[in-house]
């Protein structure tokens, strides 16, 4: 038996977005009986918990494609890097996973506030790093090579600024189910803010499963 290690890479790639592609059915579905006013604060509560959980999935996918598709574009040579980086962005994307899901299990850990912050300014840093990367690349030839690279950064770029538009609006429900304890006039209008926001949410949901589907597509068939 011989199993070749680029191969493997190749396969967690595809099951990292299998995941995130199925992760985010899961929440898209979730989501909806979240904001339904009919239903009890119970049961809005066990589907926000289910979706939390399967938005794990998404969550690790967009975290560990980073360092599993440069692996995989530095040994077929269409990204200029030196193992040495691609060592340090392995180290530090194992971490970030884990701090992820660290946070997953210890939601009412003191430090979690901290945390989230750390994670989204970590979003707000990587976003123009990859798609600064991506643009130089087109404008030089370099270090990315290939143009179906290139544009599929730019994609996945795009797809962590929808994860952290999608954020603001989970803020939203927050506030939104902090109005509805209140009761009364506060929780119909805390209802409302829930609904609009899930609205808008759903839309950006589907640009990002979009964005998902495409840098798949961009990554199998390299159309240029
Ligand atoms: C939204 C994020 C991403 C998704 C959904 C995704 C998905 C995929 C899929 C499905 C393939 C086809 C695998 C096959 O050959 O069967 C692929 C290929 C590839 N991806 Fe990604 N990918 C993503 C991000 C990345 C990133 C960030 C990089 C690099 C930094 C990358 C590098 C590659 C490379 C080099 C290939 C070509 C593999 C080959 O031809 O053997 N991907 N991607």
């Amino acid at each position: 038996m011989s199993i070749d290690p680029y191969l493997v890479l190749v396969y967690v790639h595809i099951l990292l977005f299998v995941y995130w592609l199925g992760g985010d059915l899961g929440v898209f579905f979730s989501a909806k009986y979240v904001a339904d006013r009919k239903l009890s604060m119970d049961e809005r509560f066990r589907f926000l918990h289910l979706l939390m959980n399967c938005d794990m999935g998404p969550r690790t996918a967009l975290i560990l494609l980073l360092p599993v598709g440069l692996e995989m574009a530095r040994i077929i040579g269409v990204f200029e890097v030196s193992p040495a980086i691609g060592g340090i962005v392995w180290l530090l994307s194992l971490i970030w996973v884990a701090a992820n899901w660290w946070m997953h299990l210890n939601e009412r850990h003191p430090i979690i506030p901290k945390l989230r912050a750390i994670d989204q300014n970590l979003r707000y840093v990587l976003i123009p790093v990859i798609a600064g990367t991506a643009i130089y690349s087109i404008a030089t030839g370099g270090p990315v090579l290939m143009p179906w690279l290139q544009v599929k950064l730019l994609v996945y770029a795009f797809a962590i600024s929808l994860g952290l538009y999608l954020r603001g609006e989970i803020k939203q429900w927050i506030v939104g189910f902090g109005m509805i304890r209140q009761g009364g006039d506060a929780a119909d209008k805390g209802n409302t803010i829930i609904e609009e926001s899930l609205v808008r949410s759903q839309r950006a949901a589907l640009l990002l499963w979009f964005a998902v589907a495409l840098a798949a597509f961009l990554g199998k068939v390299k159309p240029f």
